[in-house]
Parts: C-alpha cells; structure tokens; sequence
C-alpha cells in the first residue's frame, strides 16, 4: 500500500459533517474536544489507527505522520502494545496501591538515564514539567524560574508565558512574574537573567529541540552556560525530553551529555496512554519522599496505572538503539527527499532523527508561518499524508523506505500548492 493509495484529492468534502458539522460539534468549544486538533475550518474524524496508517471517518486511509503529536512512536494499535494494555486491564485499570508495572516501567526508563536515581509518575507532560519545578522551587526555597521564549513545556501556569501574551491569558500576574523568559540560544541574555535576580532562581529549564521555535537546537555555549549558571546558583537544571527522548535511548540529555538534575518526560514512555514522569538526582527527588517530614505529595489518581505502565514498557523494551537509528535514517531520507522541492518553494524540512518539521521560510510573523503551515496541512492531507498542525512529521517503527519516499513525493506537491496559493 503506497500513501496515495484510494485516496481522490477531488473528493475534500467533510463527510465527518454527519457526525460534526462544517465546524465541529457545537458541545465542544471551538467544536473540538483538544484544542490542538483543530485545523481550520475543520478537521476530518479518525475512525482507527492500524500501523502507521489511520482511516479517518470518511473511509481514508492516511500515513500518520502525526503520530499524536510524536508520542505513538510504534504506530497505533501495536499487537505488543494492545496485549500488554489487555493484560494489565483484565487485573484492574487502576488502583490506590503500588504494583509491579510501575516498578518494571520505572527499571527500564532509569537503565536509559544512568546519572538519574529516582522516578516519580504523572499523567502528562505538561505535569511532568510542573512537578519539576515545583520540585526544584521547593528543594531550592526559591520561585523564579528562567524559561526559553517560544519553547513549548505544556500547559501549566508557570510556563506558558513561554509563548507570548496570548498564550498566558489567565495566567496570574503574580505568576508570570516568577517566570523569567530569556530569548532562544542567547547566552548573555541568559547571564544577564540569572545575575540581575541574584541567582536566586529555583530552575532554568530546556528543551535541546525545541519545536515550536522552529525545531532548531540549543547550542552547546547556551546548554554550557545554563548548566554552570544552575551549579552555580544551587538551582535545579531541568531538561524537558518530552518530545525528544524518542531521539536517543537516553533522550538527548544522555546524548549531548548534558547535567541535568531533573528530566520531564511523556508521550512515548506510555505508549499511546497518557503518561508523564520525572527522572532525577536523589538530591531532588527527594522532595518526593513522603515518609520524610517535609515531603511533597503531589497527586495524580491515575499516575501509574498499569495498563499504562505495561503500554510505555513495551515501547521501551522495543525502542532500543538500533530501531532508533534505523528511524533516523528514515529521518534523513525524509528530509533529503524533501530538499528539491522545499528549497523550489521556500520552505526547509528542519528537524532530527525520526522528527522533522516543515517550515516555510521568508514570512513576516509567525501568524503568517501558521497559515502557511495550516495550507500545508489540508494540501498534505488531501494527498494522503497527515502531518500536526504546525508541520511536525514524525516517523514511526512500522514505516518503510517506501512509504518514506511516497510521503516526501506527496509533500513535495503539497509544498507546490502552498506556495501558489500563498502568491495568489
Ligand atoms: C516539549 C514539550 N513539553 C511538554 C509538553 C506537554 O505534554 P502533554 O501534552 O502530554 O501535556 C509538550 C506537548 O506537546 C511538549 O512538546
């Protein structure tokens, strides 16, 4: 089956209206259920994933490059991971006792983190980061912490301000005031930051692939200077690997060797379920210890269930070194098939290893690159491929050369079509 197999480009037409509307559902804000699917004017519905594919409710049969948002790295509904989940969900979904899964899942995310000691489960990335910093605020008595402009750590008060005004509607005054956004990449912005407050800031946190700036590394002088900055103030170094740890088996802290105190994780380690977790130096998660007299609680009714635990540990068992170097030479292939016709009509496919990006160069702001990135969506999608909203193409386990070659092909037209739309 190649990627534009059954599907007729003439036939965009939202048949999901039967179940939606032209607009979405009117019992869902904006007519979604998550905000982040919502691909104007509307989306298409999936009906079931299978592999790398998804058929949506129009009967179309989709390459998931979307991979929910990177996080379903073995695809959907892996035999492994649907047993797993079955087999854990037959003893009970969840439970307010500790069990063995989480114990397996915890050896297998610790064993990829050899300078970590302890895990402690969430149910989200976005949670994973907030226990972090509450972590380090508590650990370090202190509430500023340093955030990267347009770095994207979820969707808790403390760091949404990362992605402007808009973004951080709702967000308490006094909350913003304690989270300190330095520009990407820009080591005496961060110096001056950290100094100008007296180091007193409980945590800097990075993220070494940061989508939405444009999925473009940290430097090592940025990554270099942060980790002196955090030694040096007795604050928490906390690396956010919630989308990147699917790029090395330690993520890309093990990778660039960087020192952190703390790594946030989610999406892949529960393997397709929701999940979130921080690995970390004992002298952090301590915090956590709730036998000691000042230890945090935290919370989380269904923080480590086990069919999560079981889902997340067969991925880990399964995303060992050579299936992700084989995915990321799927990577490069992508993006080399993409070069020719990128550079034609402006556009580069920036990322690394199984995640790339597609980004239109030369506009005036990024609500212009978000239109251009939404064009890009419909035209991918009608030519069979399904990328996320902001041009994110991830690669998963059951993808081929083949179908690699056919989604670089079927961009390749999409980016044409963009870029004459974008001119008309
Ligand atoms: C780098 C990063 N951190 C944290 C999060 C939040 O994870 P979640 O959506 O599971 O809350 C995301 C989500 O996309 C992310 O990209």
């Amino acid at each position: 089956m190649t990627v534009s197999e059954g599907l007729d480009p003439a036939t965009h037409v939202p048949l999901t209206e039967q179940f939606v509307g032209p607009t979405g559902h009117p019992l869902l804000p904006g007519g979604f259920g998550r905000g982040m699917m919502a691909v104007a004017p509307w989306a298409p519905m999936v009906a079931r994933g299978e592999g790398c594919w998804i058929i949506d409710e129009d009967d179309r049969r989709v390459l998931d490059m979307n991979n929910n948002f990177t996080a379903n790295i073995l695809g959907n509904a892996h035999p492994d991971v649907v047993q797993a989940i079955s087999d854990a969900a037959a003893d009970g979904c969840s439970f307010g006792m500790s069990h063995r899964y989480e114990i397996r899942h915890g050896e297998r995310l610790l064993r990829r983190f050899p300078a970590m000691d302890q895990v402690r489960y969430v149910n989200s990335g976005t949670e994973a980061t907030m226990l972090a910093i509450r972590v380090a605020r508590a650990a370090t008595g202190r509430d500023p912490i340093v955030v990267v402009r347009g770095s994207y750590h979820g969707w808790n008060d403390t760091v949404l301000s990362t992605g402007g005004p808009h973004a951080a509607r709702g967000v308490p005054k006094s909350t913003l005031a304690d989270t300190l956004v330095v520009p990407f990449d820009d080591v005496d912005a961060l110096q001056r930051t950290v100094r100008q407050s007296d180091g007193r800031i409980a945590a800097i946190v990075l993220d070494l692939l940061p989508n939405r700036v444009g999925m473009v590394p940290p430097s090592d002088e940025f990554i270099d200077a942060a980790a002196s900055l955090a030694y040096e103030f007795g604050a928490a170094l906390i690396v956010d690997e919630v989308v990147s740890f699917r790029l090395h088996t330690g993520g890309l802290t093990t990778a660039r060797s960087v020192p952190a105190d703390m790594v946030a994780l989610g999406k892949t380690i529960g393997g397709g379920l929701a999940a979130g977790a921080v690995v970390g130096k004992a002298r952090w998660m301590r915090e956590l210890d709730v036998f000691s007299s000042t230890g945090l609680e935290g919370g989380g009714t269904c923080s480590a269930n086990p069919p999560t635990m079981a889902a997340g540990s067969v991925v880990l068992d399964l995303l060992d070194e050579s299936e992700i170097a084989r995915l990321a030479r799927l990577g490069d292939r992508f993006r080399a098939g993409l070069a020719t016709a990128f550079a034609t009509y402006g556009w580069e496919p920036r990322g690394q290893g199984s995640l790339s990006r597609l980004y239109p160069l030369g506009l005036p702001d990024s609500a212009a690159v978000a239109e251009s990135q939404r064009r890009l969506w419909w035209a991918a999608y009608e030519r069979g491929i399904f990328v996320a909203k902001h041009g994110v193409a991830a690669i998963s386990t059951p993808m081929t050369e083949e179908l690699i070659d056919d989604a670089a092909a079927a961009l390749s037209e999409a980016v044409a079509v963009v870029q004459k739309a974008d001119q008309s």
